[in-house]
Protein backbone atom coordinates (compact mmCIF):
# COMPACT_ATOMS: atom_id res chain seq x y z
CA UNK A 1 0.00 0.00 0.00
CA UNK A 2 1.37 3.41 -0.87
CA UNK A 3 2.40 5.37 2.21
CA UNK A 4 -0.06 8.31 3.19
CA UNK A 5 2.85 11.17 3.75
CA UNK A 6 0.33 13.38 5.73
CA UNK A 7 -0.73 11.16 8.01
CA UNK A 8 1.35 12.63 10.87
CA UNK A 9 -0.06 16.08 10.23
CA UNK A 10 -3.69 15.00 10.10
CA UNK A 11 -2.36 13.81 14.20
CA UNK A 12 -1.50 17.02 14.90
CA UNK A 13 -3.92 19.25 13.34
CA UNK A 14 -7.04 16.66 14.33
CA UNK A 15 -6.35 13.96 17.09
CA UNK A 16 -7.13 14.98 20.65
CA UNK A 17 -5.42 11.84 22.46
CA UNK A 18 -5.46 11.13 25.79
CA UNK A 19 -3.22 10.99 28.44
CA UNK A 20 -0.88 13.05 26.27
CA UNK A 21 0.83 16.59 26.47
CA UNK A 22 -1.40 18.19 24.40
CA UNK A 23 0.49 21.52 23.66
CA UNK A 24 3.68 19.54 23.12
CA UNK A 25 2.20 17.11 20.89
CA UNK A 26 0.61 20.06 18.29
CA UNK A 27 3.59 21.64 18.19
CA UNK A 28 5.65 18.21 16.88
CA UNK A 29 7.78 18.19 20.26
CA UNK A 30 6.90 14.48 21.05
CA UNK A 31 6.45 11.66 18.66
CA UNK A 32 3.44 10.70 16.58
CA UNK A 33 3.75 6.80 16.29
CA UNK A 34 1.52 4.57 14.07
CA UNK A 35 1.35 1.66 14.94
CA UNK A 36 0.73 -0.81 12.06
CA UNK A 37 0.37 -4.71 12.72
CA UNK A 38 1.44 -6.93 15.77
CA UNK A 39 1.81 -10.60 16.69
CA UNK A 40 2.11 -12.40 20.06
CA UNK A 41 3.86 -9.80 22.37
CA UNK A 42 5.59 -7.59 19.46
CA UNK A 43 4.31 -4.50 17.58
CA UNK A 44 5.34 -3.17 14.55
CA UNK A 45 4.97 0.48 13.34
CA UNK A 46 4.45 1.65 10.00
CA UNK A 47 8.03 3.05 9.79
CA UNK A 48 8.74 -1.10 10.16
CA UNK A 49 9.99 -0.87 13.84
CA UNK A 50 9.03 -3.57 15.89
CA UNK A 51 8.77 -3.33 19.51
CA UNK A 52 8.77 -6.42 22.44
CA UNK A 53 5.54 -4.52 23.99
CA UNK A 54 6.31 -5.52 27.58
CA UNK A 55 3.08 -3.82 29.00
CA UNK A 56 0.41 -5.99 26.26
CA UNK A 57 -1.16 -2.20 25.16
CA UNK A 58 -2.19 -1.18 28.31
CA UNK A 59 -2.05 -4.41 30.27
CA UNK A 60 -5.09 -6.10 28.24
CA UNK A 61 -3.61 -7.97 25.13
CA UNK A 62 -2.91 -11.10 27.47
CA UNK A 63 -3.57 -13.38 24.84
CA UNK A 64 -1.41 -11.39 22.88
CA UNK A 65 -1.21 -10.10 19.51
CA UNK A 66 -3.06 -11.37 16.05
CA UNK A 67 -4.75 -14.42 17.59
CA UNK A 68 -6.84 -15.00 14.53
CA UNK A 69 -9.70 -16.98 16.43
CA UNK A 70 -10.82 -13.75 17.88
CA UNK A 71 -10.90 -12.07 14.77
CA UNK A 72 -12.75 -14.77 12.85
CA UNK A 73 -15.05 -14.77 15.85
CA UNK A 74 -15.74 -10.92 15.86
CA UNK A 75 -16.33 -11.44 12.45
CA UNK A 76 -18.82 -14.09 12.44
CA UNK A 77 -20.67 -11.98 14.66
CA UNK A 78 -20.71 -9.15 12.32
CA UNK A 79 -21.75 -10.85 9.57
CA UNK A 80 -24.73 -12.51 11.57
CA UNK A 81 -25.72 -9.94 13.72
CA UNK A 82 -23.95 -6.38 14.32
CA UNK A 83 -26.05 -5.36 17.06
CA UNK A 84 -28.97 -5.69 19.03
CA UNK A 85 -29.61 -3.86 22.44
CA UNK A 86 -29.75 -5.91 25.36
CA UNK A 87 -32.88 -3.71 27.05
CA UNK A 88 -35.81 -5.18 28.12
CA UNK A 89 -34.98 -8.73 28.60
CA UNK A 90 -32.77 -8.82 24.62
CA UNK A 91 -29.48 -10.62 24.42
CA UNK A 92 -27.85 -12.81 22.49
CA UNK A 93 -25.80 -16.36 22.10
CA UNK A 94 -23.01 -14.21 22.49
CA UNK A 95 -23.83 -12.22 25.61
CA UNK A 96 -25.67 -14.97 27.31
CA UNK A 97 -22.77 -17.73 27.05
CA UNK A 98 -20.14 -14.87 27.88
CA UNK A 99 -22.27 -14.09 31.28
CA UNK A 100 -22.37 -18.08 32.12
CA UNK A 101 -18.78 -18.12 31.15
CA UNK A 102 -17.92 -15.13 33.26
CA UNK A 103 -20.00 -16.61 36.58
CA UNK A 104 -18.55 -19.87 36.00
CA UNK A 105 -14.95 -18.69 36.64
CA UNK A 106 -16.30 -15.51 39.18
CA UNK A 107 -15.35 -15.94 42.95
CA UNK A 108 -18.16 -17.70 44.86
CA UNK A 109 -21.48 -15.86 46.23
CA UNK A 110 -21.69 -13.90 42.85
CA UNK A 111 -24.60 -13.79 40.93
CA UNK A 112 -25.17 -11.53 37.48
CA UNK A 113 -22.98 -9.71 35.41
CA UNK A 114 -23.86 -6.03 34.25
CA UNK A 115 -21.96 -5.23 30.59
CA UNK A 116 -20.47 -2.03 29.95
CA UNK A 117 -18.01 -0.69 27.73
CA UNK A 118 -14.61 0.09 29.33
CA UNK A 119 -13.46 0.16 32.83
CA UNK A 120 -14.53 3.53 34.12
CA UNK A 121 -18.16 2.83 32.91
CA UNK A 122 -18.39 -0.52 34.71
CA UNK A 123 -16.88 1.25 37.99
CA UNK A 124 -19.65 4.10 37.01
CA UNK A 125 -22.38 1.50 37.25
CA UNK A 126 -20.68 -0.20 40.77
CA UNK A 127 -21.45 3.41 42.52
CA UNK A 128 -25.15 3.42 41.36
CA UNK A 129 -26.11 -0.02 41.96
CA UNK A 130 -24.70 0.79 45.51
CA UNK A 131 -26.47 3.95 45.89
CA UNK A 132 -29.60 2.40 44.78
CA UNK A 133 -29.10 -0.50 47.09
CA UNK A 134 -28.96 1.80 50.25
CA UNK A 135 -31.85 3.51 48.63
CA UNK A 136 -33.83 0.79 48.43
CA UNK A 137 -32.78 -0.20 52.47
CA UNK A 138 -34.19 2.60 53.36
CA UNK A 139 -30.59 4.60 54.11
CA UNK A 140 -30.33 7.42 52.54
CA UNK A 141 -27.25 8.91 54.22
CA UNK A 142 -25.10 5.93 53.01
CA UNK A 143 -23.30 7.05 50.44
CA UNK A 144 -19.61 7.67 50.75
CA UNK A 145 -16.95 5.71 49.15
CA UNK A 146 -14.19 5.36 50.59
CA UNK A 147 -10.52 4.59 47.75
CA UNK A 148 -7.35 4.45 48.11
CA UNK A 149 -4.72 7.14 47.44
CA UNK A 150 -2.91 5.46 44.60
CA UNK A 151 -6.03 3.29 43.32
CA UNK A 152 -7.12 3.60 39.72
CA UNK A 153 -10.48 3.49 39.02
CA UNK A 154 -11.12 5.41 35.94
CA UNK A 155 -11.28 8.62 34.68
CA UNK A 156 -14.74 9.67 34.30
CA UNK A 157 -16.20 12.19 37.03
CA UNK A 158 -16.70 9.48 39.89
CA UNK A 159 -14.24 7.24 39.28
CA UNK A 160 -11.50 10.11 38.48
CA UNK A 161 -12.58 11.10 41.92
CA UNK A 162 -12.03 7.20 42.80
CA UNK A 163 -8.72 7.28 41.39
CA UNK A 164 -6.45 8.56 43.54
CA UNK A 165 -3.65 10.26 41.69
CA UNK A 166 -2.80 14.12 41.39
CA UNK A 167 -2.84 13.90 37.53
CA UNK A 168 -6.50 12.88 37.67
CA UNK A 169 -8.03 15.47 39.80
CA UNK A 170 -5.69 18.33 39.30
CA UNK A 171 -7.78 21.01 37.34
CA UNK A 172 -10.82 19.17 37.27
CA UNK A 173 -12.43 20.02 40.17
CA UNK A 174 -12.01 16.04 41.23
CA UNK A 175 -12.76 14.21 43.80
CA UNK A 176 -16.46 15.37 44.74
CA UNK A 177 -17.39 15.34 47.51
CA UNK A 178 -18.86 11.74 48.17
CA UNK A 179 -15.20 10.19 47.52
CA UNK A 180 -12.73 10.09 50.76
CA UNK A 181 -9.19 8.61 50.22
CA UNK A 182 -7.72 6.10 53.04
CA UNK A 183 -3.76 4.99 52.66
CA UNK A 184 -2.35 2.90 50.15
CA UNK A 185 -1.11 -0.15 50.71
CA UNK A 186 2.67 0.07 49.70
CA UNK A 187 4.52 -1.14 51.90
CA UNK A 188 8.26 0.36 50.01
CA UNK A 189 6.77 3.52 51.06
CA UNK A 190 5.36 2.84 54.51
CA UNK A 191 5.46 5.88 57.47
CA UNK A 192 8.87 4.40 59.07
CA UNK A 193 11.40 2.10 57.79
CA UNK A 194 11.43 -0.25 60.67
CA UNK A 195 7.93 -1.34 60.25
CA UNK A 196 7.45 -4.90 59.43
CA UNK A 197 4.59 -6.25 57.21
CA UNK A 198 2.41 -6.99 59.27
CA UNK A 199 2.90 -4.01 61.59
CA UNK A 200 2.06 -2.16 58.15
CA UNK A 201 -0.88 -3.85 57.80
CA UNK A 202 -2.57 -3.30 61.21
CA UNK A 203 -1.83 0.72 60.80
CA UNK A 204 -3.86 0.47 57.64
CA UNK A 205 -6.84 -1.58 58.80
CA UNK A 206 -6.45 1.03 62.02
CA UNK A 207 -6.07 4.08 59.17
CA UNK A 208 -9.41 2.92 57.88
CA UNK A 209 -11.20 2.46 60.98
CA UNK A 210 -10.31 5.93 62.37
CA UNK A 211 -11.70 7.32 59.12
CA UNK A 212 -15.02 5.37 58.94
CA UNK A 213 -15.35 6.35 62.81
CA UNK A 214 -14.51 9.84 61.74
CA UNK A 215 -17.37 10.11 58.88
CA UNK A 216 -19.31 7.73 61.06
CA UNK A 217 -19.98 4.53 59.46
CA UNK A 218 -23.69 5.30 58.95
CA UNK A 219 -22.59 7.77 56.22
CA UNK A 220 -20.42 5.03 54.35
CA UNK A 221 -21.17 2.70 51.37
CA UNK A 222 -18.73 1.27 49.97
CA UNK A 223 -14.80 0.87 49.78
CA UNK A 224 -13.50 -0.01 46.12
CA UNK A 225 -9.54 -1.35 45.65
CA UNK A 226 -7.46 -2.99 42.96
CA UNK A 227 -6.31 -6.20 44.27
CA UNK A 228 -3.28 -5.07 43.40
CA UNK A 229 -2.36 -1.38 42.98
CA UNK A 230 -2.01 -1.05 39.26
CA UNK A 231 -1.19 2.36 37.83
CA UNK A 232 -0.67 3.63 40.91
CA UNK A 233 2.92 1.48 40.98
CA UNK A 234 2.42 -2.07 40.56
CA UNK A 235 2.14 -2.65 44.52
CA UNK A 236 1.35 -6.01 45.33
CA UNK A 237 -0.39 -5.48 49.13
CA UNK A 238 1.42 -6.31 52.29
CA UNK A 239 1.27 -9.42 53.76
CA UNK A 240 -2.58 -10.37 55.93
CA UNK A 241 -3.84 -6.80 53.87
CA UNK A 242 -7.31 -7.75 52.80
CA UNK A 243 -7.79 -10.00 55.79
CA UNK A 244 -7.47 -7.24 57.54
CA UNK A 245 -9.21 -4.39 55.28
CA UNK A 246 -12.44 -6.91 54.88
CA UNK A 247 -12.60 -7.51 58.80
CA UNK A 248 -12.56 -4.24 59.06
CA UNK A 249 -15.49 -3.29 55.97
CA UNK A 250 -17.90 -6.36 57.27
CA UNK A 251 -17.77 -5.20 61.32
CA UNK A 252 -19.20 -1.67 59.83
CA UNK A 253 -21.52 -2.79 57.16
CA UNK A 254 -19.38 -1.42 54.06
CA UNK A 255 -19.86 -3.29 51.01
CA UNK A 256 -16.17 -4.51 48.85
CA UNK A 257 -15.92 -2.98 45.15
CA UNK A 258 -12.70 -5.44 44.03
CA UNK A 259 -11.81 -3.60 41.00
CA UNK A 260 -10.32 -6.80 38.77
CA UNK A 261 -10.50 -4.29 35.74
CA UNK A 262 -6.53 -5.73 35.39
CA UNK A 263 -6.05 -8.40 37.77
CA UNK A 264 -9.28 -10.53 36.25
CA UNK A 265 -9.15 -13.87 33.98
CA UNK A 266 -5.53 -14.16 34.79
CA UNK A 267 -3.12 -11.41 35.41
CA UNK A 268 -1.94 -13.07 38.98
CA UNK A 269 -1.69 -16.57 37.45
CA UNK A 270 -5.23 -17.29 38.73
CA UNK A 271 -8.20 -16.77 37.76
CA UNK A 272 -9.39 -13.21 39.49
CA UNK A 273 -7.36 -11.61 42.05
CA UNK A 274 -10.57 -11.82 44.48
CA UNK A 275 -9.73 -15.79 45.05
CA UNK A 276 -5.59 -15.27 45.25
CA UNK A 277 -6.27 -12.76 48.20
CA UNK A 278 -9.06 -14.19 50.08
CA UNK A 279 -11.04 -11.33 49.45
CA UNK A 280 -15.26 -11.56 49.19
CA UNK A 281 -16.27 -8.36 47.57
CA UNK A 282 -20.00 -7.48 46.77
CA UNK A 283 -19.32 -6.29 43.31
CA UNK A 284 -16.20 -6.90 40.72
CA UNK A 285 -14.87 -4.89 38.11
CA UNK A 286 -13.87 -6.29 35.03
CA UNK A 287 -12.55 -5.05 31.59
CA UNK A 288 -9.02 -5.38 30.00
CA UNK A 289 -8.60 -8.98 30.29
CA UNK A 290 -12.41 -9.75 29.46
CA UNK A 291 -11.78 -9.45 25.74
CA UNK A 292 -7.96 -9.15 25.72
CA UNK A 293 -9.28 -5.67 24.10
CA UNK A 294 -10.25 -7.53 20.78
CA UNK A 295 -13.26 -5.22 21.42
CA UNK A 296 -14.36 -2.72 23.95
CA UNK A 297 -16.02 -4.58 26.57
CA UNK A 298 -16.38 -4.33 30.25
CA UNK A 299 -18.84 -5.88 33.52
CA UNK A 300 -20.04 -5.60 36.88
CA UNK A 301 -20.18 -8.70 38.49
CA UNK A 302 -22.84 -8.68 41.08
CA UNK A 303 -22.66 -10.52 44.62
CA UNK A 304 -26.01 -12.41 45.81
CA UNK A 305 -26.49 -9.78 48.65
CA UNK A 306 -26.84 -6.65 46.28
CA UNK A 307 -28.67 -8.31 43.62
CA UNK A 308 -31.52 -9.97 46.02
CA UNK A 309 -31.81 -5.78 46.73
CA UNK A 310 -32.17 -5.05 43.28
CA UNK A 311 -34.51 -7.19 42.68
CA UNK A 312 -36.62 -5.78 45.51
CA UNK A 313 -36.19 -2.49 44.32
CA UNK A 314 -37.30 -3.25 41.02
CA UNK A 315 -40.58 -5.10 42.49
CA UNK A 316 -41.34 -1.38 44.54
CA UNK A 317 -39.67 1.14 41.71
CA UNK A 318 -40.07 -0.45 38.12
CA UNK A 319 -37.53 -1.50 36.12
CA UNK A 320 -33.90 -0.25 37.09
CA UNK A 321 -33.07 3.00 35.51
CA UNK A 322 -29.42 2.36 34.36
CA UNK A 323 -28.19 1.05 30.90
CA UNK A 324 -26.13 1.84 27.51
CA UNK A 325 -27.03 1.75 24.01
CA UNK A 326 -23.74 -0.57 23.76
CA UNK A 327 -24.39 -2.76 27.13
CA UNK A 328 -23.20 -5.86 26.14
CA UNK A 329 -22.62 -5.19 22.69
CA UNK A 330 -22.95 -8.82 20.39
CA UNK A 331 -19.22 -8.12 18.80
CA UNK A 332 -17.74 -7.49 22.41
CA UNK A 333 -19.32 -10.70 23.28
CA UNK A 334 -18.01 -12.89 20.99
CA UNK A 335 -14.87 -11.24 21.65
CA UNK A 336 -14.98 -12.34 25.08
CA UNK A 337 -16.38 -15.94 24.86
CA UNK A 338 -13.64 -16.17 22.07
CA UNK A 339 -10.88 -14.79 24.13
CA UNK A 340 -12.17 -16.67 27.54
CA UNK A 341 -12.02 -20.17 25.53
CA UNK A 342 -8.34 -19.76 24.44
CA UNK A 343 -7.33 -18.57 27.85
CA UNK A 344 -8.17 -22.15 28.90
CA UNK A 345 -7.52 -23.79 25.66
CA UNK A 346 -3.79 -22.38 25.25
CA UNK A 347 -3.57 -23.01 29.26
CA UNK A 348 -2.68 -19.15 28.78
CA UNK A 349 -2.90 -18.24 32.92
CA UNK A 350 -0.21 -21.02 33.81
CA UNK A 351 2.07 -19.19 31.62
CA UNK A 352 1.30 -15.94 33.07
CA UNK A 353 2.05 -17.47 36.67
CA UNK A 354 5.24 -19.62 35.24
CA UNK A 355 6.59 -17.22 33.27
CA UNK A 356 5.85 -14.47 35.57
CA UNK A 357 7.50 -15.62 38.22
CA UNK A 358 10.50 -16.43 36.02
CA UNK A 359 10.53 -12.56 34.78
CA UNK A 360 10.44 -11.30 38.56
CA UNK A 361 13.12 -13.51 39.55
CA UNK A 362 15.78 -12.55 37.00
CA UNK A 363 14.51 -9.07 37.23
CA UNK A 364 15.43 -8.95 40.62
CA UNK A 365 18.68 -10.95 40.21
CA UNK A 366 19.32 -8.51 37.37
CA UNK A 367 18.78 -5.50 38.56
CA UNK A 368 17.83 -5.58 42.68
CA UNK A 369 21.68 -4.29 43.74
CA UNK A 370 21.66 -1.69 41.52
CA UNK A 371 22.28 1.44 43.42
CA UNK A 372 19.41 3.26 42.38
CA UNK A 373 17.09 0.51 42.23
CA UNK A 374 15.03 0.94 45.57
CA UNK A 375 12.42 -1.89 44.96
CA UNK A 376 12.19 -4.68 42.43
CA UNK A 377 8.36 -5.86 42.99
CA UNK A 378 5.37 -7.96 41.51
CA UNK A 379 3.34 -10.59 41.48
CA UNK A 380 2.11 -12.95 38.18
CA UNK A 381 2.80 -11.52 35.10
CA UNK A 382 2.72 -8.40 37.03
CA UNK A 383 6.32 -6.49 37.85
CA UNK A 384 7.43 -2.89 38.43
CA UNK A 385 11.19 -1.53 39.46
CA UNK A 386 11.17 1.84 41.84
CA UNK A 387 13.99 4.01 40.80
CA UNK A 388 15.35 6.12 43.52
CA UNK A 389 18.46 8.49 43.83
CA UNK A 390 19.95 6.73 47.56
CA UNK A 391 18.73 4.25 48.62
CA UNK A 392 19.58 4.69 52.10
CA UNK A 393 16.69 6.76 53.96
CA UNK A 394 14.59 5.76 50.48
CA UNK A 395 15.36 9.04 49.15
CA UNK A 396 13.08 9.88 45.91
CA UNK A 397 14.71 11.63 42.58
CA UNK A 398 13.11 15.17 41.97
CA UNK A 399 10.09 14.32 39.99
CA UNK A 400 11.14 17.13 37.53
CA UNK A 401 14.00 15.22 36.51
CA UNK A 402 11.34 12.61 34.82
CA UNK A 403 14.04 9.54 35.43
CA UNK A 404 11.48 7.03 34.75
CA UNK A 405 9.82 8.41 31.72
CA UNK A 406 13.54 8.65 30.44
CA UNK A 407 14.47 4.82 31.17
CA UNK A 408 11.14 4.10 29.63
CA UNK A 409 12.41 6.37 26.98
CA UNK A 410 15.96 4.54 26.88
CA UNK A 411 13.94 1.46 26.82
CA UNK A 412 12.25 1.89 23.78
CA UNK A 413 14.77 2.88 21.38
CA UNK A 414 15.99 -0.18 22.36
CA UNK A 415 12.99 -2.01 21.16
CA UNK A 416 11.08 -2.95 24.57
CA UNK A 417 8.24 -1.03 25.87
CA UNK A 418 7.69 -0.55 29.45
CA UNK A 419 5.70 1.81 31.05
CA UNK A 420 6.43 5.19 32.77
CA UNK A 421 4.04 4.86 35.45
CA UNK A 422 2.24 8.51 36.41
CA UNK A 423 3.33 8.74 40.31
CA UNK A 424 6.91 8.36 41.05
CA UNK A 425 9.59 7.15 39.09
CA UNK A 426 8.58 3.68 38.73
CA UNK A 427 9.10 1.49 35.75
CA UNK A 428 6.00 -0.97 34.93
CA UNK A 429 6.14 -4.29 33.38
CA UNK A 430 2.38 -6.62 32.28
CA UNK A 431 3.41 -8.16 29.22
CA UNK A 432 1.18 -10.65 27.47
CA UNK A 433 0.42 -14.11 29.32
CA UNK A 434 2.14 -15.71 25.84
CA UNK A 435 5.52 -14.11 27.17
CA UNK A 436 8.44 -16.47 26.58
CA UNK A 437 11.31 -16.93 29.21
CA UNK A 438 13.78 -15.98 25.74
CA UNK A 439 11.15 -12.69 25.74
CA UNK A 440 11.40 -12.12 29.60
CA UNK A 441 15.09 -12.28 29.36
CA UNK A 442 15.28 -9.10 26.91
CA UNK A 443 12.86 -7.14 28.64
CA UNK A 444 15.42 -7.80 31.40
CA UNK A 445 18.53 -6.76 29.67
CA UNK A 446 17.32 -4.03 28.45
CA UNK A 447 16.17 -2.69 31.58
CA UNK A 448 19.29 -3.13 33.08
CA UNK A 449 21.46 -1.50 29.82
CA UNK A 450 18.83 1.36 30.15
CA UNK A 451 19.97 1.82 34.04
CA UNK A 452 23.27 1.72 32.69
CA UNK A 453 22.61 4.39 30.06
CA UNK A 454 20.48 6.56 31.94
CA UNK A 455 22.08 6.84 35.22
CA UNK A 456 25.79 5.93 34.20
CA UNK A 457 25.93 3.16 36.77
C1 LIG B 1 -7.99 -1.07 37.90
C2 LIG B 1 -8.59 -0.24 36.80
N1 LIG B 1 -9.87 0.13 36.89
C3 LIG B 1 -10.46 0.85 35.92
C4 LIG B 1 -9.76 1.25 34.83
C5 LIG B 1 -10.43 2.08 33.77
O1 LIG B 1 -10.64 1.35 32.64
P1 LIG B 1 -10.87 2.11 31.23
O2 LIG B 1 -9.59 2.78 30.89
O3 LIG B 1 -11.25 0.98 30.32
O4 LIG B 1 -11.99 3.05 31.44
C6 LIG B 1 -8.42 0.87 34.67
C7 LIG B 1 -7.64 1.27 33.49
O5 LIG B 1 -6.45 1.14 33.42
C8 LIG B 1 -7.82 0.12 35.69
O6 LIG B 1 -6.52 -0.21 35.63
Amino acid sequence: MLKNDMLEQWDRENFFHPSTHLAQHARGESATRVIKTAEGCHITDREGNRSLDAFAGLYCVNVGYGRTEIAEAIAAQAHELAYYHAYVGHGTEASITLSKMILDRAPEGMSKVYFGQSGSDANETNIKLIWYYNNILGRPEKKKIISRWRGYHGSGLMTGSLTGLELFHNKFDLPLAQVIHTDAPYYYRRPKENMSEEAFTAHLAAELEALIEREGADTIAAFIGEPVLGTGGIVPPPAGYWAAIQQVLDKHDILLVADEVVTGFGRLGSMFGSDHYGMRPDLITIAKGLTSAYAPLSGSIVGDRMWKVLEQGTDENGPIGHGWTYSAHPIGAAAGVANLKMLDDLNLIDNAREVGAYLNTQMRAAVGDHPNVGEVRGTGMLCAVELVERREGRQFFDPARKVGAAVSAAMAKQGVIARAMPQGDIIGYAPPFCLTREEADTIVTTTADALSSVLGK
